[in-house]
């Protein structure tokens, strides 16, 4: 797709097509390109997982028991069953620094990352849907997907397949969002 295309067609995909999963190969090349994204002092600062069903289920179940406590077992039933039609899950961290400015820098990078990984995923007719929810900031995800809290912040999880629709969207005209200076 041309990048004028891919970049203003690109959606978030909240619905996928079921039992379809992108082939690997497709997603790890897209995470090898996607991290060709500028990072300040080459700091590399993006950690990938790419999850497999037992982990899958492990944050379905999770997600399920956080949405039981506030919102019933009838919703969190529907959530879990939802959740387990998704049918790719990876995550993506930033490296952490006790530098504010550098910890800052660290994760623009990852966030010039996820976007690359949406658009490069997009080209190759692959939807995606970053997620930061309740479930995302708990200790016990990052267990899961075993990264350490201490070293690493979780940027996103990023659920991918094929669309089963694309929603439309708008943007606000260029004039509103422009302060031209002399
Ligand atoms: C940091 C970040 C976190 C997001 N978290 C969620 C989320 O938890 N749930 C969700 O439905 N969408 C989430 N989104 C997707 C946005 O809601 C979406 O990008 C926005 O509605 C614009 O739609 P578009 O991506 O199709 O242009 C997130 C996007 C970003 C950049």
């Amino acid at each position: 797709m041309d990048i004028k295309d891919l970049v203003t067609s690109r959606r978030t995909i909240h619905q996928f097509k079921p039992g379809t999963l992108p082939d690997e190969a497709v997603v790890r090349a897209a995470m090898e390109q996607a991290v060709w994204a500028p990072n300040h002092h080459l700091t590399q600062p993006w950690r990938f997982y790419l999850l497999g069903e037992r982990s899958k289920e492990r944050i379905c179940l999770l997600n399920a028991q956080l949405v039981n406590e506030k919102q019933g077992e009838r919703a969190a039933e529907i959530k879990l069953r939802r959740w387990r039609e998704v049918p790719g899950w990876l995550a993506l961290t930033c490296l952490k620094s006790d530098d504010a400015v550098t910890m800052q820098e660290n994760y623009a990078s990852c966030c010039c990352t996820a976007q690359n990984l949406m658009l490069l995923l997009w080209d190759e007719g692959i939807g995606v849907k970053w997620t930061t929810g309740v479930v995302t900031r708990t200790g016990e995800f990052y267990r899961i997907i075993g990264a350490d809290p201490g070293l690493e912040e979780l940027v996103g999880l990023f659920w991918y397949g094929f669309p089963a629709e694309v929603p439309a969207a708008q943007r606000p005209p260029l004039d509103q969002i422009l302060s031209q200076l002399p």
